[in-house]
């Protein structure tokens, strides 16, 4: 038998019993068989394991994890989160209806983003949200203008771009000076006088968010320090801060990574405000839901081919994006383990791109009709797939302990095209 290594999954509570592979007290075969294939498979338990470990690591001090929205927005998701009290990052004025709609509490929200549109400002201006992080002059006007208009006053903080290197993916890097996010350093202080005139802005706190699947803590230690010289220098000019937003980007574990864990990614951020008043603000998405989820996906055919032999399954770039964005690296692993010889495989979908990969050049004994788990895909997978080649997206399944939870149903074609016309 080929007994897979658990302790090398990085999903705590994915287990092999008896040669099958088990999330939580659930057999992802039952799983397929009740929901099919591709589905987004959820454990709650470490959901809330991960949700945990960042508020035990702030114990004792003023702070509020705000869960990034992007990396998984599905109401099932939001809603253990919410329970659990946390806060959310937003993006857009539709993350903060699935907030809202998922029981989350509109004074826990923070809303990010370049480009938001005076609409979505309204919206959350209505619903009373926690702040505004504003990424440039043009927002801190038209911000000003909106609230103006509704008779209001938006509670503010300025994005800044402290101009470190995450040392991450360079699509996924956001603090560097040639990045479209936030306001030059340099620029900070007057923008902040300015929003201290602005007469329909009340000045909250300062954010700032340096890039996604960061594997070191000292960018991060040196962008805080950056951050507390900024707020010292505003203080000195009468403008006091409720809040600093440190944003998210920790890291996880999809192959060999070894991500801080969340304490001690966070001991130099908290040794840098240590005794300081204003609140700590977080806005982990990754870290929270990647390693909480997978996708289970079905092999329909295997291909033998003269310089590589072909899985072809039923989940496709459509459904996972980042191994052909980013050339990410999945885990791959056959949810029956067989006593056949491995092979050496490529994980391919059946979408008409040779980008359409899963995985490449992994050893698999699997047979045609095996299931597989893609580890690590509980962030950035669902939000960021797509209908390509007219494939209805996954369903979404949380377990809880033995049971299991249907979060979202699986698209039909008919959804796809119901909102389009044949020319008469
Ligand atoms: N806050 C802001 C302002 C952000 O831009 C992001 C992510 C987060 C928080 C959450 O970062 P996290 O804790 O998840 O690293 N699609 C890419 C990741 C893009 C991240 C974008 N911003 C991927 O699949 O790797």
């Amino acid at each position: 038998m080929n007994t897979p290594d658990t302790s090398a999954w990085p999903t705590p509570t994915l287990h092999a019993r008896k040669g099958q592979l088990t999330l939580e007290e659930l057999a992802l075969t039952d799983i397929a068989e009740r929901f099919g294939t591709p589905t987004y498979v959820y454990s709650r338990a470490a959901l809330v394991g991960a949700f945990d470990a960042w508020r035990a690591a702030l114990a004792g001090r003023r702070a509020l994890v705000c869960y990034a929205v992007k990396a998984n927005s599905n109401l099932g998701i939001l809603s253990v989160f919410a329970r659990l009290g946390a806060g959310f990052d937003i993006v857009s004025g539709g993350e903060l209806e699935r907030v809202l709609a998922a029981g989350g509490s509109a004074a826990k929200v923070v809303f990010s983003g370049v480009g938001k549109t005076r609409a979505e400002m309204r919206q959350a201006l209505g619903a009373g949200i926690r702040c505004f992080n504003v990424e440039s002059a043009a927002e801190l006007e038209r911000l000003d203008a909106v609230a103006g208009e509704l008779g209001v006053r938006a509670p503010v903080a300025l994005r800044v771009n402290p101009d470190v290197d995450p040392k991450t993916h360079p699509y996924i890097s956001t603090g560097l000076k040639g990045n479209k996010f936030g306001v030059a350093f340099a620029d900070a202080l007057a923008l902040y006088r300015r929003a201290a005139a602005l007469p329909h802005l009340r000045i909250s706190g300062v954010a700032c968010h340096i890039g996604s699947q960061l594997l070191d803590p000292a960018p991060m230690a040196e962008a805080a320090q950056k951050v507390l010289g900024l707020v010292d220098r505003l203080a000195a000019q009468g403008i006091r801060l409720e809040h600093i937003d440190l944003g998210g980007g920790l890291g996880i574990r999809y192959r060999d990574e070894t991500p801080p864990a969340v304490a001690d990614y966070l001991a130099p951020l908290l040794a840098v405000f240590a005794g300081r008043p204003e609140e700590l603000c977080f806005e982990p998405g990754r870290s929270l839901v990647g390693n909480a989820g997978l996708l289970l996906t079905r092999i329909e055919y295997l291909k033998p081919g003269e310089e590589k032999n072909f899985a072809i399954v039923d989940a496709a770039m459509n459904d996972l994006a980042r191994p052909a964005l980013y050339d990410a690296w999945h885990d791959v692993v056959p949810v029956v383990a067989r006593d056949i010889a491995p092979q050496r495989y490529e994980v391919v979908g059946p979408i008409c791109e040779s980008g359409d990969f899963l995985a490449h050049d992994r050893r698999l004994a699997v047979a045609e009709g095996d299931l597989l788990a893609i580890l690590s895909a509980g962030a950035y997978g669902m939000t960021m797939s797509s209908n390509y080649n007219t494939r209805p997206r996954a369903a979404e399944v949380i377990v809880d302990g033995a049971s299991a939870h249907l979060v979202r149903e699986r698209e039909t074609v008919a959804e796809l095209f119901a909102a389009e016309k044949p020319l008469a």
